[in-house]
């Protein structure tokens, strides 16, 4: 049993790997400013400090407490990274740095495992992508998150803190926010077909996306503590499986038993076209690939909703 920092524990992914660590048996401090997160996300047995990834103070005194930092707090959002640069830069590369710094600081370095993003990516056409690809940020998000990875590069070299990050593709699950670019059209598509709403889709639904479900996520998460390294490597967390939007609504209606109208909009500017990983370097490293495929995750996250499971238990006798 260990003690373990997660910042962002109240949010979608985080509170996932806070489940996980306390399954586990290990003892967990949650830094969360609470701006996205939910306190309702959080496991009762974890020890909650509402504060932000910026205070010194605050960071050297909970990370002095534990043997590893998951560092999951951003701001998760493209969007508000273009409304408002210099406040999300704030949170999404120097809040990182000052968690590298903390670290840095103790007697003896405490890995750090990251969330980096396949949104270091950009519109790269190459497909499938792989660690190797060229990065092509297009958004102050993206850029944020791909110098994270060239901080973490400087905590090893000059500073021996060992730390790994992985680059997430579209993850989804419950807890996510509808609102989430990055797989909030399945929460907003269950929601809406469970109660037999018609569905938008922006484009002509053949867009590609690589969705893995968080327990993936948090599994690897968890391997990727033991194998933090000050060479600051950096995975791909994919599946290498091509989904398109259009298969997507079909994959739900094949769940649920029925199907809705789909309502087809024009194309949301800026969308990427193709989002595919290469999982290959992630298997290699663990030994270990995505368990769930996108209608395993579906079925999962649907039957944790309480209303759909009933829908789907009743489909099912
Ligand atoms: N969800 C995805 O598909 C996806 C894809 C790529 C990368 N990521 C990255 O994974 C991580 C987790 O994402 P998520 O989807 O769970 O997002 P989320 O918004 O649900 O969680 C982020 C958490 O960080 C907290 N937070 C934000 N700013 C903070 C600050 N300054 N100090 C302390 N806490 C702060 C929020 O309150 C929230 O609880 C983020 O780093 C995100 O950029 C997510």
């Amino acid at each position: 049993m260990a003690k373990y920092l997660v910042t962002g524990g109240c949010g979608f992914i985080g509170s996932h790997l806070c489940d996980a660590l306390i399954h586990q048996g290990h003892d967990v401090l949650v830094l969360d400013n609470l701006s996205t997160g939910k306190l309702e996300n959080l496991n009762p047995s974890a020890q909650l400090y509402v504060g932000d990834i910026n205070d010194k103070m605050l960071t050297k005194m909970l990370m002095s407490q534990v043997v590893g930092c998951f560092h999951l707090a951003a701001i998760a959002s493209v969007v508000r990274s273009n409304e408002a640069w210099g406040e999300t830069h704030m949170t999404n590369q120097s809040g990182t740095i000052n968690l590298f710094e903390t670290s840095a600081g103790l007697v003896k370095p405490v890995p750090v495992i990251y969330a980096s993003s396949a949104a270091v990516y950009g519109d790269n056409a190459a497909m499938p992508l792989t660690e190797r690809s060229v990065v092509r940020p297009l958004t102050a998000y993206g850029v944020d998150k791909l110098a994270c990875e060239l901080q973490a590069q400087v905590a090893g070299r000059i500073h021996k803190v060992p730390t790994l990050g992985f680059r997430f593709f579209n993850v989804f699950g419950p807890r996510q926010d509808p609102s989430s670019p990055y797989s909030g059209v399945i929460s907003i598509f269950s929601n809406r077909v469970a109660q037999h709403q018609n569905i938008t889709i922006y484009g002509d639904g053949s867009q590609i996306r690589d969705f893995v479900y968080v327990q993936d996520v948090v599994r690897f998460l968890l391997l990727g503590m033991q194998q933090a390294d000050i060479k600051a490597p950096v995975f791909n967390i994919c599946t290498g499986k091509a989904s398109s939007i259009k298969g997507l609504a079909q994959t739900l209606f094949s769940i649920l038993g029925y199907e809705v109208e789909i309502i087809y909009a024009a194309k949301k500017a800026g969308d990427i076209q193709h989002s595919l990983g290469d999982p290959s370097r992630l298997v290699q490293q663990f030994q270990s690939c995505a368990e769930y495929d996108l209608g395993q995750g579906l079925l999962e996250m649907l039957q944790s909703s309480h209303a759909l499971s009933h829908h789907i238990y009743q489909q099912a006798v």
